[in-house]
């Protein structure tokens, strides 16, 4: 496995490869890595002869200065993972690297970007189109790997290929837990002991509403997952909604969509969590 940090480099390693027409595999992580980007890159790894695997604390997606200071930065134990799992080159580059001048471009993925964690988190989905279209601009990869852990950002890449036309097959994959539910999360490392019992009645709520939604209406489930964690000490909700997974717009009944998830934003003490759930989904 190679370790780059400027995007020189890892284009003179990836010309190669591509020279030889292997398959480029591409999965974009701000580090802090766990099993849950884990299944990112053994999938890629499965699919593609080349896994690059980028990590890079992107600042124009953080809204907020302290959640950007504080996001957690394991470069060292970050590489020993993507080693275990098979990566080929891992890209790790500098501020400086990705930002040589600041990024004007302004992105719209109207209305997909317009509500949830686009009406939550103001310039976040532009900061990631930004970072993820130099980092496709960098990579040339075959396909990128996405988790649907973030399950607007999923959708919102995918319209970002469309409107800048990028030759890349976009592979959303499912979320990891941990054993008791939680989602993985590179903010969990974050949890007090306490906060991270709280944070257990996020997965358990949202999968009990899969069982209350059998037998009751749309509304009352979001009720149900609403009043559950409003109930709950030190959560302090922030939005359920539960949405057509293409759009991501609101429905009112469940016969509205034959694809209907559920996305949660929430904080747990200081913590900024988010997760969801499939309700119906027709393949
Ligand atoms: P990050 O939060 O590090 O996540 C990197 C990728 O891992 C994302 O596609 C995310 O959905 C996926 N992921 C995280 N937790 C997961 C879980 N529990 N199960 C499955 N997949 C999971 O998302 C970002 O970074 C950034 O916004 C990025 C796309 C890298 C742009 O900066």
């Amino acid at each position: 496995m190679e370790v780059v940090s400027t995007i020189e480099e890892l284009k003179g390693l990836l010309d190669d490869y591509r020279a030889k027409g292997k398959k480029i595999g591409f999965v974009p992580t701000m580090g802090a890595l766990h099993d849950g980007h884990a299944s990112l890159v053994e999938r890629s790894v499965k699919e593609n002869d080349v896994t690059v695997v980028s990590v890079f604390v992107n600042p124009t997606q953080f809204n907020d200065k302290n959640d950007l200071k504080n996001y957690p930065r394991t470069l060292e134990a970050d590489c020993a993972l993507l080693e275990r799992v098979g990566a080929t080159v891992v890209f790790a580059p500098t501020v400086e690297e990705m930002y040589p001048a600041e990024d004007t471009r302004r992105f719209s993925f109207a209305p997909l970007d317009t509500v949830m964690e686009g009406a939550c988190r103001p310039g976040h989905f532009n900061g990631v189109a930004q970072i993820v279209s130099k980092l496709f601009y960098a990579v040339e990869p075959h396909k990128a790997y996405f988790g649907e852990k973030d399950f607007q950002q999923l959708a919102i890449i995918r319209e970002m290929v469309r409107q800048l036309a990028f030759d890349i097959e976009i592979v959303g994959c499912p979320i990891v837990r941990e054993e008791d539910g939680l989602a993985m999360s590179s903010r969990n490392t974050l949890l007090s002991e306490d906060e991270r019992e709280r944070a257990l009645t996020i997965s358990s709520t949202l999968f009990a509403s899969a069982d209350f939604a059998q037998v009751n209406s749309l509304a009352a489930t979001k009720a149900f997952v609403e009043d559950m964690i409003n109930d709950t000490e030190g959560l302090e909700l922030e939005y359920y909604q539960i949405v057509d997974g293409n759009t991501l717009q609101e429905i009112e009944e469940w016969s509205d969509s034959d694809y209907v998830v559920g996305c949660i934003a929430l904080f747990c003490g200081n913590i900024r969590l988010i997760d969801n759930i499939k309700y119906k989904e027709v393949k």
